[in-house]
C-alpha cells in the first residue's frame, strides 16, 4: 500500500507558488489579495479560515479576514460581496460556508464576480466545468486530481466511483474524473446496495461526512482510495473510510488528516494566482 501524502505534496506545491508570487510581485507590484469573509464565529470555520491565511501569507498572498456577525442580514452580506467584487486590491474572494439558516448560500455565492470565485462554486465556474470549459475549479476536487497526477494515477477507462454528489465535492469530482476519460459512477444516500458499487472501483473518491463507514469489504483489491471526509470525534479527525481496515487491501490511499484537506488549501491558493493573473491579462 502506498500512502497517497497530501501533507508533504502541499508543502511542495505551497514553495512553488510561493515562487511563481514573488516573481509575479516583482513584475507587476502588487501581490495577489484574497478576501475572507467569515459569519459567526462557527469553530470548524474559524480553524478553517484559519489555515488558509495562514497558507496565504507563506505564499505571499495578501489574504484579509473579514469577520462579521451572524446576525447580518442576507441583503447586507450581498452588499459586501458587491463591494469586494468592485475593490481592486482582491482578486479572488471566498465566502466560508456553512452560512446561518437564515441566509441563502448559493444566492450569496453566485454574488461573488466570477473571475473573483475563487472556490469555484459560483453557477459561472461550475457552469463552464461541466461544458469542459476552462474555469476556476472546486478546490477539494481539483487538489485530488493533483494528487492523483502526482502519484501517475492513470484514470483514462478506469472505473471511478464517486461517492457523495454535493455540488462542492461530488459533482464537480465526478467531471473532472470524467475530463480524464475515467468512467464514472455517482453515488449517494439513495444508492442501492452501495458495497456491490464501490466493489468494483478503480478509483474510489468518499465524500459523505459519515465517520469510517467504508469497509474493507467495499473495496476492491488493489483499489486508489480517496478519503474526502473529516468527521471529528471525540476530538479526533476520522475520515469516511475505515483507514486501518480498508488501508492493506488498497494500491493507494489517502490518510485523514494529511491527505485531501492540505491539497484544498493549496489548490485554492493556485486558484487566487490564476484569478489575479487573469484580472490583471498576465500571461
Ligand atoms: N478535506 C477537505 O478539504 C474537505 C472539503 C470539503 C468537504 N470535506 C468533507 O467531506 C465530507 C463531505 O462533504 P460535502 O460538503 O460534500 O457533504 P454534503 O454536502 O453533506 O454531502 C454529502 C453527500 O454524501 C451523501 N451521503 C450521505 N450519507 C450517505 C450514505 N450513507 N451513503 C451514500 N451516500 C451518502 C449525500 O447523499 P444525498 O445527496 O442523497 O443526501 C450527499 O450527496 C464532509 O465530511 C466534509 O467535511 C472535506
Amino acid at each position: 500500500m502506498i500512502l497517497l501524502d497530501g501533507k508533504n505534496y502541499s508543502k511542495k506545491l505551497k514553495n512553488e507558488l510561493r515562487e511563481e508570487v514573488d516573481q509575479l510581485i516583482e513584475k507587476v507590484g502588487i501581490a495577489p489579495g484574497l478576501a475572507i469573509v467569515l459569519v459567526g464565529e462557527d469553530p470548524a470555520s474559524c480553524i478553517y479560515v484559519r489555515n488558509k491565511m495562514k497558507a496565504a501569507n507563506f505564499c505571499h498572498i495578501k489574504a484579509d479576514l473579514i469577520q462579521v456577525t451572524k446576525t447580518i442580514s442576507e441583503n447586507e452580506l450581498l452588499d459586501l460581496v458587491y463591494k469586494l467584487n468592485q475593490d481592486d486590491t482582491y482578486h479572488g474572494i471566498i465566502v466560508q460556508l456553512p452560512l446561518p439558516k437564515h441566509i441563502n448560500e448559493q444566492a450569496i455565492i453566485d454574488a461573488i464576480i466570477d473571475k473573483k470565485d475563487v472556490d469555484g462554486f459560483g453557477i459561472i465556474n461550475k457552469g463552464k466545468l461541466f461544458s469542459g470549459l476552462p474555469c476556476i475549479k472546486s478546490a477539494t476536487p481539483k487538489g485530488i486530481m493533483k494528487l492523483l497526477e502526482e502519484y501517475d494515477i492513470e484514470l483514462e477507462g478506469k472505473n471511478a466511483v464517486v461517492v457523495g454528489r454535493s455540488n462542492i465535492v461530488g459533482k464537480p469530482m465526478a467531471m473532472m474524473l470524467l475530463e480524464k476519460n475515467a468512467t464514472v459512477t455517482i453515488c449517494h444516500s439513495r444508492t442501492k446496495k452501495l458495497g456491490e458499487i464501490t466493489k468494483q472501483a478503480d478509483i474510489l473518491i468518499v465524500a459523505i461526512g459519515k465517520d469510517r463507514f467504508i469497509k474493507e469489504n467495499m473495496v476492491k483489491d488493489g483499489a486508489v482510495v480517496i478519503d474526502v471526509g473529516t468527521n471529528r470525534v471525540d476530538e479526533k479527525l476520522y475520515g469516511d473510510v475505515d483507514f486501518e481496515n480498508v488501508k492493506d487491501k488498497c494500491a493507494y490511499i489517502s490518510p485523514v488528516p494529511g491527505g485531501v484537506g492540505p491539497l484544498t488549501i493549496s489548490s485554492l491558493l493556485e486558484n487566487t494566482i490564476i484569478a489575479y493573473k487573469n484580472i490583471l491579462n498576465i500571461k
